[in-house]
């Protein structure tokens, strides 16, 4: 069989592109420990209330730990639901001190919403039937506004609440 030079080269930048390809996946993979999600924790909709962490009480921030909090959050048209303070005020604003490490976990009553702390790596969608978490810790002090970026409906805009990370 007789190849082309011009057919070679690009025979061997294709399969060198391979290999390279491969190589940064296996890398990542193995020895960096980059994965997808493994499992995805189901809940059922309808019946938020009946989980521990979306129970009305245990809604918003909670300390586990010296610099340690988890932030339970129910998403629903067109609101995040925090719970309520001391007045049984809807709480709009969560404060956690500098250098905190925080486990977001998220669920909906209705359709899918976003849920991105604007700044920062805490950018998640959650999905009806599902709980969406993420940890992370908050080294820069500031005000964080958090967004919903999936089109929810026409009170999509509306839809937000803070982060505010203080020193
Ligand atoms: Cu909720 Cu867009």
């Amino acid at each position: 069989m007789h190849l082309h030079k011009y057919e070679k080269i690009w025979l061997i930048f294709g399969i060198s592109s391979l290999v390279v390809f491969l190589c940064v996946l296996g890398y990542g993979a193995f020895w960096k420990g980059t994965h997808p999600q493994s499992h995805g924790v189901t809940i059922d909709p309808n019946n938020v209330e009946a989980y521990e962490a979306f129970k009305p009480e245990n809604l918003g921030l909670t300390k586990v730990d010296d610099n340690r909090y988890i932030v339970n959050i129910v998403a629903s048209a067109f609101n995040y639901d925090l719970g309520k303070d001391e007045n049984g005020t809807a709480v709009r604003t969560i404060r956690i001190p500098k250098g905190s490490t925080v486990l977001f976990q998220l669920t909906t009553k209705d359709v899918v919403h976003g849920f991105n702390v604007a700044g920062t790596n805490v950018n998640m969608m959650v999905e009806p039937g599902y709980i969406s978490s993420y940890e992370a810790v908050m080294n820069k002090p500031g005000e964080y506004t958090v967004v919903c970026n999936e089109y929810c409906g026409v009170g999509h805009h509306m839809m937000y609440a803070t982060v505010e990370v203080y020193e």
